[in-house]
């Protein structure tokens, strides 16, 4: 896994949007695999910034986003849909039919995951995917101990996932129990991944995540298998490395 170290949050979402502009450049129809979080936003305003001036288009790109709270309907201000159409996608020209995400208030959940994984393989596998860092070293919402071949699933998220996600919800109770999220098998099979890291309070995570063993209780570690995994990290992130 390469490292490239910036100064600052700002810089992190600099680097992320060249990274994504640069993929978007190479081909006429890039598969893109985003995020949400706090983390990509500064990514997301660069990219609207960019499509504003003219400088880059998504009506020949796909979106399939990582995951989705269960029960959340789209109209819901928490769901991860809603956050997409805030953060991105209603100022920019991507077509509704191309951008996916999981559909946590699909009546049949399997059946929902078994369809995502499916629209990703038909779209031949992400090009390039976006990711953030839990905490506990999730990715997506692949909780600790999540099997490394593991495709879209329903996971039962930890409590400590909950709490970092609470400042997002009225109360804790109104944090979903459950999520879907692509597996760590479907994020592995992504042709190139960024992994965004920004800030003192995930520098215990970064540390594991460099100087650690791979291994399914810290997800994110897996990365280090990948050909084409690049974390991108500012000072604050990397300060226990
Ligand atoms: C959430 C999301 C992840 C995200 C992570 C980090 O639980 N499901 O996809 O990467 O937590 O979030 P943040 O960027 O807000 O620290």
């Amino acid at each position: 896994m390469n490292i490239i170290r910036v100064k600052d949050y700002d810089e992190l979402s600099e680097k992320a949007c060249e990274l994504l502009v640069n993929e978007m450049e190479k081909s006429d129809s890039s598969v893109l695999g985003l995020a949400t979080g706090s983390t990509p936003e500064g990514l997301y305003q660069k990219l609207i910034d960019e499509y504003k001036k003219g400088n880059l288009s998504f009506s020949n790109v796909t979106t399939f986003n990582l995951d989705e709270y269960v029960g959340l309907a789209a109209s819901d201000p928490n769901s991860y849909r809603y956050y997409m159409n805030e953060k991105l996608f209603s100022h920019v020209d991507l077509p509704d039919e191309q951008a996916f995400l999981p559909n946590g208030a699909a009546e049949d959940l399997e059946k929902e995951c078994r369809d995502y994984e499916a629209l990703i393989k038909d779209a031949g596998y992400v090009d390039l995917q976006v990711l953030g860092l839990g905490l506990n070293g999730h990715i997506g919402f692949n909780e600790p101990g999540t099997p490394v071949d593991s495709r879209t699933h329903v996971v039962e998220l930890d409590e400590s996932t909950r709490k970092a996600n609470a400042r997002f919800f009225k109360s804790m109770d109104d944090v979903p129990k459950k999520a879907l999220t692509m597996g760590i098998g479907t994020i592995m099979e992504s042709r190139q991944i960024i992994l965004l890291v920004s800030g003192e309070k995930k520098a215990d995570a970064v540390k594991r995540l460099v100087n650690g063993m791979v291994s399914e209780e810290f997800p994110a570690s897996i990365l280090q298998k990948h050909e084409n995994a690049i974390l991108i990290a500012d000072e604050a992130a990397l300060s226990k490395v």
